[in-house]
């Protein structure tokens, strides 16, 4: 900052400094003119002192002829130093007498000449002198007038001599009646004119240099006194304090103060976010988390859903992508970390393409990691995956006015199940101590199973869905085995820190436990568990993914053209699985609300809702689905006309690429979750949207909510507030739909599923040391 001030000082300084010499340049000579006029002028007088002073002297000699007589007179005149020489001329022009040093040159008419002028200077070879010519008036001679010469002597002019003299002469005349009886001519010495010039141009420029000093120095207080007086200002401003509040107490000047706080703070923000987190969670940071703390242990993970599923079609196999937000977001974590994911082979070409081992390589292509099949009998996943599960776990735990269904035979097959998941995760592990990842609802009895062979691993069981209060929970009738079976985790991990504490709470409820409140374990059979929060997110798109996006206008062309949309339609789209937990009817009731009250937006208004089937064997879903259908057949009927359809139901599974075209098509999304653990449509619907545009709403009861505040906050069930959101959502200035994805944006790259992995890699990773330096500890407690 001081640099910046001396920069700023010099850039009016240099001008001035400039100024200042030309101004003594032009100053001198006129300064130096004026003085020499001066002393001409003191010169003159002087001279007229000295010419009346010999007057009487000079006209008595002449009137008597004896001129010879003055010559004394002259030398003791000249002994003056500034007198140089003395000559008296005739009244007809010749001169009488003279001092040694008269020039021999100089004669009384062009004396005379000189003195006429304005500047009566004569160069001489030792200088300049002044010539002054004075009348001598006096009596008349008795004879006719003569002249008292003064011989010339010009060699006696001393060669160092001060240049000038001063010359003047004087008529000698009779004393009775004045006339004039000759001239006297006075050679002044100037050369100490010269030498007060010299002084005085010396004076002048000191002066000048001083004052230039003096103003550049006080320029630099003041503007150092402004700079201050002015960060200050600022500063108080950002403190709220006011701009001039302790010179002048302002209040008109605060909305002024007001506006430039806020815009210092936007300017910030907005750096900020340029910046991104000052340490990113990438894949590579996470590798490298794996290789230092975990040793570079093998990673396995376990889950249901398998990330690739090949399915045999009409042209051979192709590879699916499930819709599965699991997936989504453990994928990228395990392209990263390679290692083995165990899954369920439910493809119909899953066997084709697997070895001997019943593992395949993935992705397609790219062959990051293994994927080993579990193959599953249709009795078998009827009763784990179907009945247990999901029509067991997955309304037990999302409270979604969906009673949960427990069968003792589902609950014999998930026990199976879990147990040849177990196996396969023994069969793959390398080691004594691999680092197992356990996923969601699906093995809730996993973790013990593996303990119990694998008593070194560190187990980390993901929890992907909400955990219910203990009263809820405690309707399971195999509540205390699905607790233990959990409990044989190292980490136990849910979305927010609620899930944490409902888990903790039905534990305490329902098993012999020890619970560490302070430090979140939970310690059963002498076997610790971590209970922490790690919300989950998405990967965030890299510079390939995104330049392969085509334009927003471009995927809003192409949506328009595959629906018949009308062209300047307000668009709002939804993608779920179909899932009676997503809140789907909630919405379309909404929408229906919103053209009810607002009816312009009838034929300008559309919803797209993207719901990939999902359990379809189940009534439930079976009857949800139709449910859904007939509730958007029915607003179509009420709302729509030819050309305009209000809902469009796309009841079919959307590839990756798709669903990013269609958020980048839209002015609204929303997700509308009646619970759900996190939710990860909102994610990458503001990770689709570059262009920082695009109104997010989002349901409070959606994990999601707690991170993304800069969405519209709705309660789904309250129809008439959704309603209301859409209505805001779509006549949201574009100024405002900036601020909030830039802000929603800043949030879910910063907090992306590289940090959701490593911040429990790294959690791992410490307690694998604890447990080792324990290990040691006792050890040499007990001795060899
Ligand atoms: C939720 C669950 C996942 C599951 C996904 C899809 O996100 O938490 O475990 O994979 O739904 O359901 P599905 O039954 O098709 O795997």
């Amino acid at each position: 900052m001081l640099l910046k001030t001396v920069r700023l000082q010099l850039r009016f300084l240099v001008p001035l400094m400039v100024t200042l010499v030309v101004a003594a340049y032009l100053a001198v000579p006129v300064m130096d003119q004026v003085t020499l006029r001066w002393f001409s002028r003191d010169l003159n007088s002087r001279g007229l002192l000295v010419a009346n002073a010999l007057s009487d002297s000079v006209g008595e000699a002449m009137a008597t002829r004896g001129t010879s007589r003055l010559r004394p007179l002259f030398d003791r005149a000249v002994q003056d130093e500034r007198l140089f020489a003395i000559g008296l001329c005739s009244t007809d022009e010749k001169l009488l007498e003279r001092t040694e040093s008269f020039p021999k040159t100089l004669t009384c008419t062009s004396a005379a000449d000189l003195a006429r002028k304005a500047e009566t200077q004569l160069p001489l070879a030792g200088g300049t002198v002044h010539v002054g010519v004075h009348d001598v008036m006096g009596q008349p001679p008795l004879r006719a007038p003569g002249a008292v010469l003064i011989n010339p002597a010009p060699e006696v002019i001393p060669e160092d001599a001060v240049a000038a003299i001063h010359a003047a002469a004087s008529d000698a005349q009779a004393a009775a009646a004045p006339v004039l009886m000759g001239r006297l001519v006075l050679l002044h010495d100037m050369s100490f004119i010269e030498r007060r010039s010299q002084d005085t141009r010396r004076y002048l420029i000191g002066l000048i240099a001083a004052l230039g000093l003096v103003i550049a120095l006080i320029t630099m207080v003041v503007a150092q006194l402004s700079w201050r007086g002015w960060v200050n200002g600022v500063r108080a401003i950002m403190r709220g304090e006011g701009l001039l509040s302790p010179l002048m107490p302002a209040p008109e000047l605060e909305p002024f103060a007001a506006d430039l706080r806020a815009r210092l703070r936007d300017m910030e923000d907005e750096f900020r976010r340029s910046q991104g987190p000052e340490t990113e969670w990438t894949a590579e940071r996470l590798k490298t988390l794996l290789q230092t703390q975990l040793s570079g242990d093998q990673v396995i993970v376990v889950s249901n859903r398998e990330p690739y599923i090949h399915e045999r079609g009409a042209d051979g196999i192709v590879v699916k992508r499930p819709a599965s937000g699991l997936v989504t977001a453990v994928e990228p974590v395990m392209r990263a970390c390679s290692g083995t994911w165990v899954a369920h082979g439910s493809g119909s070409a899953d066997r084709d393409v697997v070895d001997s081992s019943d593992r395949v390589l993935v992705p397609p292509g790219q062959k990051d990691y293994w994927l080993r099949r579990v193959w599953l009998t249709p009795e078998e996943e009827q009763g784990y995956y179907y009945g247990f599960a999901n029509e067991g776990m997955w309304p037990l735990c999302h409270v979604a006015h969906v009673r949960p269904v427990f069968r003792e035979s589902d609950w014999e097959a998930y026990r199976a199940v879990n147990q040849r998941f177990a196996d396969a995760v023994v069969a793959e592990a390398r080691g004594e101590d691999p680092v197992v990842l356990v996923q969601d609802y699906h093995f809730a009895l996993l973790p013990a199973m593996i303990r119990e062979k694998l008593p070194q691993a560190t187990i980390l069981t993901f929890w992907h869905i909400p955990w219910p209060n203990p009263e809820s929970f405690g309707i399971c009738p195999w509540r205390r085995e699905i607790l233990q079976g959990m409990l044989g985790s190292t980490i136990l991990g849910f979305h927010t820190r609620y899930h944490c504490k409902n888990f903790i709470e039905t534990v305490d409820r329902y098993l012999e436990a020890r619970i560490e409140h302070e430090h979140s374990t939970i310690a059963f059979h002498e076997k610790e568990t971590l209970v922490e929060s790690y919300p989950i997110s998405i990967e965030w798109p890299g510079v390939a993914e995104v330049s392969s996006w085509a334009p927003v206008a471009v995927c809003r062309q192409r949506a328009v053209e595959r629906l018949g949309l009308p062209t300047d339609a307000c668009i709002a789209v939804g993608v779920d699985r179909f899932d009676y937990t997503k809140g789907i009817l909630e919405r379309l009731n909404a929408v229906e609300r919103m053209l009810e009250k607002w009816p312009a937006w009838v034929g300008r208004f559309v919803f797209i809702q993207v719901a990939a089937p999902t359990r379809s064997a189940l009534d439930e879903y079976r009857s949800f689905q139709e449910r859904v259908e007939r509730v958007t057949e029915r607003i179509n009927l009420r709302y729509g006309r030819p050309g305009y359809q209000p809902v469009h139901l796309l009841a079919q599974h959307h590839e990756h690429g798709a669903v990013m075209e269609l958020f980048r098509a839209a002015d609204v999304c929303v997700v509308t979750s009646l619970h759900d653990g996190m939710n990860l449509v909102c994610k990458e619907f503001v990770a689709a949207r570059d262009d920082l545009q695009g109104v997010l709403i989002l349901s409070r009861f959606a994990g999601a909510a707690r991170e993304l505040s800069e969405a519209l906050i709705v309660n789904p069930y309250h129809v008439e507030e959704t309603a209301d959101a859409l209505n805001r959502a779509a006549t949201m200035p574009a100024a405002e739909q900036r601020e909030r994805m830039a802000s929603l944006r800043s949030t879910v790259r910063e907090f992306s599923v590289f940090r959701w992995a490593g911040r429990m890699l790294a959690d791992a990773g410490r307690w694998r040391l604890r447990s080792r330096i324990e290990a040691r500890v006792r050890r040499h407690q007990t001795g060899p």
